[in-house]
């Protein structure tokens, strides 16, 4: 795939700030059909150290909110300054996104990338903590960390590798996410599917120098794409 908006930002700041695969490609994949009009008021969900943010703040023209709850919303703040970004062009939050400290019907439009199955997994969650924050007519797009196939019964040694039965309750197949989602009245599901970018965006993150990419770097090594996707999904808000 051609990334021209993730090839704008540098190399090594990506791979500084990426938390997973890299972000701003399932940005950019997530994002490609949106169309979504430049001032638009995003939340950028688990927004992590804000990359993605300020993708969408810098070059798509959005409004982005960066809310996270691990990350430090200042550390945050000075590297979109860094960006020469604004205050007007993108707000860092901390927030939890069972409880998100906002107006109902703030949003045009909500972006999660290599977030949502933290906390989207309770089949109340869209419905109550989420969706009453879009407007109507609102967008959800999702970037979901997957599963091909779930196979939680027998998981493969080479997804051992790496991760826990506890962490891999974390990471679900399609079908596993479509009926938890359509679960929710109020929301239409406009598309779901496996996201292209899945194995360039893995190679990304596992060409970093951190504990964690090196662990996964193991499990990816010895096959776990074979087994992992990435799921996007949009959502529509009646
Ligand atoms: C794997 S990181 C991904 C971060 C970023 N989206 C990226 O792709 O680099 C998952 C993020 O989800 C956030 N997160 C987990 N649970 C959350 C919650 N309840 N509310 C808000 N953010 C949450 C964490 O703070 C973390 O930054």
């Amino acid at each position: 795939m051609e990334f021209p908006l993730t090839n704008r930002f540098d190399t090594d700041i990506v791979r500084s700030r990426i938390m997973g695969p890299n972000t701003l490609k399932l940005t950019e994949e997530l994002m490609a059909d949106a169309g979504i009009p430049r001032g638009f008021v995003v939340l950028d969900l688990g927004s992590g150290s804000g990359i993605s943010s300020a993708m969408l703040a810098r070059e798509y023209g959005l409004t982005a909110y960066a809310a996270d709850l691990w990350s430090d919303p200042s550390e945050n703040m000075r590297f979109f300054e860094s960006l020469g970004l604004t205050n007007h062009q993108i707000i860092p939050v901390k927030a939890d996104a069972a409880q998100l400290p906002f107006a109902h019907g703030f949003f045009d439009a909500v972006v999660c990338v290599d977030s949502y199955n933290y906390y989207g997994r309770d089949p109340e969650y869209l419905g109550n903590c989420l969706l009453p924050f879009v407007k109507s007519e609102g967008r959800i797009y999702l970037a979901i960390p997957g599963m091909r196939k779930d196979c939680h019964d027998n998981p493969p040694a080479c997804l051992r590798v790496s991760w826990t039965a506890e962490q891999l309750d974390y990471i679900h197949d399609m079908n596993w996410w479509r009926n938890m989602i359509s679960q929710t009245p109020g929301v239409e599901i406009v598309s779901m599917c496996e996201m292209e970018c899945t194995r360039e965006a893995w190679a990304d993150w596992i060409a970093c120098d951190n504990e964690y990419a090196i662990g996964d770097r193991a499990a990816v090594e010895a096959g776990a794409l074979d087994y992992l996707n990435t799921i996007s999904v949009v959502l529509h808000k009646a």
